[in-house]
Parts: structure tokens; sequence; C-alpha cells
């Protein structure tokens, strides 16, 4: 196979032609507001049956159970807890620990921030306390710190969440015989669920969690992701509106930039590098995007009219921002016919120009990470749309 060079230049960026979230399949119009769940609908089993894969409802057996709870936590500002979801009943069941951070003084339920994390709940804070994931013994305590800064969300009034991708399903291509896709019969079909669809489901669990914990105001939690993590908190957001607000980090390709304008990342090569994160029918699109009955604006128009943000580093060209941008900004009629703002820019804003109408956009400066200044921007647009304890 011929090696794959990334397309960086924007003149060499082909024409495209998105397809209109707001027309029908069979051609007619979206013509107001009380229709838009019709077409939501189909939206949204375009991407099930083409990209994502079809995902199982929660497991019978699960159920939960508390293992740890620190009331005075990070020198008494914070409770902590990891809380155990097992899939199904019996303890040898699949199961995967959330690890959550309360603001210490809170006297009502917390809105909080979830999501994923790449190498285990210990790379993120350092506290040796907190539960080392056999499953990822080798990364180190806090390794992940800057990414996870739990000290700067509490202080904002947030509780944060997260759970490591892998108690859900290992990073690895090896037949789905592992992890949550266990606990099903596995359906030999090109829309089966590959791991992006697991982790999602994953964040779906969490969201059923945090329904049942009184501290939790689960009307106002945010699912975030970077990266892989950032397209699997899109997919969940849009497939569980339970998700108040959906904050994509350097999502890219197959979160939210375009796939049609072919920069860095193309479909064609994240489906052979990651052949386990879509659906097998996805790889059809290989090299040939324009055939694609979706594109990712339609994605992100899935979480209308709740907000939702899309945040860029000047350097993750690889994650193509610009496309990230026009991503969020095709889902703005939507946001529109709904009758809320969508996304108040014309064209891309320069660096540290956050943009905070309904769908929020930045970029930074640097590279391809999780940083202070985007979880500032987070919890600004958050505390902006109604998610700041009242
Ligand atoms: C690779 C991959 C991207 C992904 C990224 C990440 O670069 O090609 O699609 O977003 O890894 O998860 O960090």
């Amino acid at each position: 196979m011929a090696e794959f060079v990334a397309n960086y230049d924007e003149d060499k960026v082909p024409d495209y032609t998105l397809p209109d979230p707001l027309v029908f399949e069979d051609g007619t119009a979206v013509q107001n507001a009380a229709r838009w769940h019709k077409r939501r609908a189909e939206i949204l089993s375009l991407f099930e049956t083409h990209m994502y894969g079809k995902m199982p409802a929660a497991t019978a057996g699960m159920h939960f159970e508390t293992r740890y709870v620190n009331d005075r936590a990070l020198e008494g500002t914070a409770v902590r807890r990891e809380v155990r979801v097992h899939f199904a009943a019996g303890a040898e069941a699949p199961w995967m620990d959330i690890l959550i951070h309360l603001p210490k003084d809170a006297d009502g339920p917390a809105p909080l921030f979830v999501g994923l994390n790449f190498n285990g709940n210990h790379t993120t804070h350092p506290d040796p306390e907190i539960t080392l994931n056999d499953r990822a013994a080798n990364a180190a305590r806090g390794q992940a710190a800057s990414r996870w800064p739990v000290t700067r969300v509490l202080a904002r009034g947030y509780g944060l969440g997260t759970i490591y991708c892998g108690d859900l399903d290992p990073d690895c291509d090896d037949g789905f015989q592992n992890g949550v896709h266990a606990l099903f019969e596995r359906q030999n079909a090109g829309d089966a669920w590959g791991t992006i669809g697991a982790w999602a489901w994953g964040l779906i669990r969490a969201m059923d969690y945090f329904v049942a914990d009184e501290a939790i105001d689960h009307t106002r939690v945010a699912a975030m992701g970077h990266s892989r993590l950032g397209k699997t908190a899109l997919w969940a957001g849009a497939r569980d509106e339970r998700f108040a607000l959906v904050i994509s980090n350097n999502s890219g390709c197959g979160g939210a930039a375009l796939s049609r304008r072919r920069y860095g990342e193309t479909v064609g090569r994240i489906n052979t590098r990651f052949p386990h994160w879509f659906c097998d029918h996805f790889k059809q699109y290989n090299e040939r995007e324009d055939a694609l009955p979706i594109d990712q604006h339609q994605l992100i128009a899935l979480m209308a009219p709740r907000p939702v943000y899309v945040a860029s580093a000047e350097r993750d060209r690889w994650a193509d921002p610009k496309g990230e941008f026009l991503g969020a900004k095709h889902a703005d009629p939507v946001y529109r016919l709904l009758g809320t703002d969508g996304l108040n820019a014309e064209n891309m804003p320069p660096v540290h120009e956050p943009v905070t109408s309904r769908i929020g956009y930045h970029i930074r400066a640097g590279g391809h990470d999780v940083t202070d200044y985007d979880w500032d921007r987070y919890m600004d647009f958050a505390d902006e749309h109604g998610h700041k304890r009242a």
C-alpha cells in the first residue's frame, strides 16, 4: 500500500457539497422546528449505519458499587468517590470505575464534567490514594494530570468525573472479544459497533449512574473528550440527550472535522490505522468521502439545541482546525431553526478569541493536547449556558 501523505495545503482541499441537515433523505425540507425530531432520528440512524455502528441498551444486571469515599480529599477541598459500574450481575462481569471529585462546599447537587481518559484514572492526579488500575499498571500516577486540572475545576463549582477508556474496550484491533463487546452476542454485520461505540456506551452508562447519585446535578452534566475520546464524547452526546452540554477537544477526523475536506487525517487513513474504531461500513468510504450520506456538521447538529463546544489547536493540523470550525459552523442552521443562536462567527476566529454562542468554538496556540486554557474556556462556556450552580 502506498504511504499516506496528508494534505496540508488549503488549495488542494477538493470542492465538496455537504449533505443538508435540514433536508430529509427523500429530498423534502425540514420546514419547522416541530419536524426536526424526525430528521434528527434519520441522521442519527445514518451515523449508526455508516460510521459508529449500532449500540445496545444498558444490560439488565448493571449495578453500581461505591468502593471508596473520602470526604476530605485534596487537602479538604473535595469529596472523592470511586464508583464501580458492574455491567452484569456477578463479580466477573466487565466493569468500569468512575473517579469522581465534587466540590466540598457544595450545598446542593454539583454540575459535572465527565470524560474518558487514555491511561487510567490514576494518571489524572498523582494522589496515591486513587486506585491504580491493573489494566494500565505501567502508566504512572499523575502522568496526565495537566489534562485533568481537578482543583481548578472544583474551584469553579464543578465536579469532575473520569473513566479509563480501556475499562470499556482496549484500544486495539483484537476482534471485539473483550471489553464490553463481550457482553453481547456480536452481530456479524457492517453496522456492528466498534471501539468508539463501546467507549461512548460507557459514557452513557456513567450518565445512568449520575442520575442515581443525588450529589450530582444530572441535568447539568457535560461530556468532554480529547481527540479519539473527543470523537467519543460527540457520539455519546448525539446518542444520549441527557448530556446537557458536549465538548470536543481536538477531535479531528471522525469527530468535529468535516470528512469531505480531506485535510490532515482522512477517512481512508483512520480506517486503515484504526480499523476497530468505527463500524465496517465506514470503510466503504475510504477515499470516497463524497459518497458518505452524512458529514460531521450533522453530528454536531445532533446536539441541538443543547450547547456544544468545539476546540482546536493551531499546530494540530492532523485534526484539521478549519475543518473542525466548519463542522461547528454548518450545524448552525439547525440551532437557528430550533430558535437559539448557533455559531456567531462567519469566519474562523483568530487564536485565543473564543466564540461563546450556543455553538462555541476556539482555537488556541500550541499542539494536540488539553490545557488549562481549554478548561477555562469550557467552564466559562458552561457558566454562560446555565451550568453554574445557582
Ligand atoms: C491519532 C489519530 C487521531 C486521534 C489521535 C488521538 O492521531 O489519527 O484520529 O484523534 O490519535 O486520539 O490522540
